[in-house]
C-alpha cells in the first residue's frame, strides 16, 4: 500500500509540470477542488466578519493548514469573530499575510518541480501513449543480471567498441538522490538501502531525459543505448516500452549468487555504496529473484533475451557477449 501511495505521489509530482497526460488532469482536478474549497472558505469567513471578498490564487500550502484553524482571531473572542472594537486594518492584515505566505509556498513548489523535467511521451486522442522515440531511430538494449553480475563492466567494453551510450538506472537514481532540492532524494535513498525498487515513474523519467540529452549532445547521430539495470520490475518494462521506446533485446548476465556476493563484498571495500554490505546485498538478491527475474522470463517468452554466462573473467564474458550479439544483430551491431 505504501509503495502504491508513494508511486502515485511520485507520478503526480512528476507530471505536475507537464501540460499533457492523465496525471496532469488529475492534478488539475485537485487544484480545481482546492480552489473551490478555498473560495468557499474565504466567502464564509468574510461573510462572518462582514469583510470584503478577496480573490487570490489558491495554494497547496493551504492544504495542511485550513484557514479556519489559523490565527485569524485568537483568545476569548471566538474563532472567526473579529475582536470587539477592532478596526478594518487590524482584521485585514492577517488575511493578507496568510495569502502571501500561501502564494510564496505555491511558487516554491512550482520552482522545485521544474528542476526535474517531465516525461514527454505523446498521448493519442483515445488516451493511449505513443513512445517518445521510434525504434527506427533509436536502438535500446536492456542489460539485466543480478547485483554483481558484471553488467557495468561489460557495458563499458561495449561502449568502447560499438559506441553505445551507456545509461545505468542505478547511477541515474544515485545522481538524482544527491541532487540538491530533489523531492525524490529521500525516497530513492530508502529504496536503495533496502534493495527495493524505486517507483517506476521516477526511473523512467530519468532515463527518458538522459536519452534525450545524449541524442541532443550527439547532434542526433547517436541513438544506440545500453540501459543497464533496467527494467527491474514488470511495471518498469511496460511503462518504458509504452512511453519511451520499445527495446530491441535484453542482454542477460547469468551468475550464481555466491559469486555475485563475493564480487559485491569485494567492491564494497572501496565503492562507498550504501548497499554494498551483507544485509543490503541479501535484500537485493531477494528483490532480484522475486521481482526482476519475472521480467527476464517475460522477455524470454517473447524471444528477446540474449543470455550470457557471467561466471568467467571479464574478458571471457565479453568474448561470449560479442559472439552472441553478433549472432542476433550481425557483425556491426
Ligand atoms: O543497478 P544498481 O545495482 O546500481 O541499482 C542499485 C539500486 O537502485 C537497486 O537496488 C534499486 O534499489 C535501485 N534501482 C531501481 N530500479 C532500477 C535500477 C535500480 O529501483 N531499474
Ligand atoms: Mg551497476
Amino acid at each position: 500500500m505504501a509503495a502504491t501511495a508513494s508511486s502515485r505521489q511520485a507520478w503526480r509530482q512528476l507530471m505536475g509540470n507537464t501540460s499533457r497526460g492523465p496525471a496532469s488532469n488529475i492534478l488539475r482536478q485537485q487544484q480545481q477542488q482546492y480552489r473551490s474549497a478555498f473560495c468557499r472558505q474565504i466567502s464564509s469567513t468574510t461573510r462572518a466578519s462582514s469583510r470584503r471578498t478577496v480573490s487570490q490564487p489558491p495554494s497547496f500550502a493551504l492544504r495542511q493548514q485550513p484557514l479556519a484553524q489559523r490565527s485569524y482571531s485568537s483568545g476569548s473572542q471566538g474563532k472567526n469573530t473579529p475582536p470587539k472594537g477592532s478596526n478594518n486594518q487590524v482584521k485585514f492584515w492577517p488575511f493578507l499575510i496568510v495569502i502571501a505566505l500561501g502564494s510564496g509556498g505555491y511558487m516554491l513548489l512550482i520552482n522545485r518541480q521544474t528542476k526535474m523535467p517531465p516525461t514527454t511521451s505523446n498521448t493519442t486522442t483515445d488516451g493511449r501513449s505513443t513512445p517518445a522515440f521510434s525504434p527506427a531511430d533509436v536502438t535500446v538494449l536492456f542489460v539485466l543480471g543480478g547485483p554483481g553480475a558484471g553488467k557495468g563492466t561489460q557495458c563499458a567494453r561495449l561502449v568502447r567498441d560499438y559506441h553505445f551510450t551507456h545509461l545505468s538506472a542505478g547511477d541515474l537514481l544515485r545522481a538524482e538522490q544527491d541532487r540538491p532540492g530533489s523531492q525524490y532524494g529521500q525516497l530513492i535513498r530508502d529504496c536503495i538501502k533496502n534493495g527495493d525498487i524505486v517507483p517506476m515513474e521516477v526511473t523512467v523519467a530519468l532515463l527518458e531525459n538522459a536519452m534525450r540529452d545524449a541524442i541532443q549532445a550527439s547532434g542526433g547521430r547517436n541513438g544506440k543505448f545500453l540501459i543497464d539495470g533496467f527494467p527491474r520490475k514488470m511495471d518498469q518494462a511496460l511503462k518504458f516500452e509504452e512511453v519511451v521506446c520499445p527495446a530491441k533485446l535484453v542482454l542477460f548476465y547469468d551468475c550464481p549468487e555466491a559469486e555475485m556476493e563475493r564480487r559485491l563484498l569485494e567492491r564494497g571495500k572501496t565503492s562507498g555504496r550504501a548497499d554494498d554490505n551483507a544485509e543490503s546485498i541479501r535484500k537485493r538478491f531477494r528483490t532480484f529473484v522475486e521481482t526482476s527475474m519475472p521480467v527476464v522470463d517475460h522477455y524470454e517468452k517473447e524471444n528477446r533475451v540474449v543470455k550470457v554466462n557471467a561466471t568467467d573473467t571479464p574478458d571471457g564474458v565479453y568474448a561470449d557477449t560479442q559472439a552472441r550479439l553478433r549472432k542476433v544483430l550481425g557483425d556491426k551491431f
